[in-house]
């Protein structure tokens, strides 16, 4: 039976190829401790790029950036720098397409 349209796995090679998620050059510095401060930089410069099909964790010890970032992809949080696309399309703010198993409990309160 011919279904009519391509197939997923004839899509066009500049539709696949397109990254799902891809950090450039992002930069996040928190507001200083106090007036007059320098702000810290929790991430700078961070450069990556996840395609389909690929999986990504984020590791590392405990104040090294992991729940930024996470914030970030899901515009929870804006860069100082740098740009932040998920399939092509720059995070401006929080979507219904990305969840955020990380969101403080207080966010499930009422689901129970
Ligand atoms: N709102 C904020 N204001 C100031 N500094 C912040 C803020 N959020 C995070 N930071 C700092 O940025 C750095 C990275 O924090 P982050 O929470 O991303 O670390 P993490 O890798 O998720 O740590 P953990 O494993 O403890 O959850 C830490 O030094 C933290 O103190
Ligand atoms: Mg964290």
């Amino acid at each position: 039976m011919d279904g009519g349209g391509p197939s997923v796995l004839e899509r066009p090679a500049a539709l696949s190829a397109e990254p799902v998620l891809q950090f450039a050059e992002v930069t996040k510095r928190f507001g200083a401790a106090r007036p007059g401060g320098t702000p810290f930089t929790a991430i700078e410069k961070l450069s990556f790029l996840v395609r389909e099909g690929e999986f990504l964790s984020v590791v590392g010890p405990s104040g090294c950036g992991k729940s930024t970032v996470l914030n970030l992809v899901a515009g929870l949080d804006r860069p100082n720098e740098g740009s932040i696309r998920l399939s092509g399309v720059p995070v401006t703010g929080p979507s219904l397409d990305v969840g955020c198993p990380g969101a403080p409990s207080s966010a499930m309160s009422n689901s129970a």
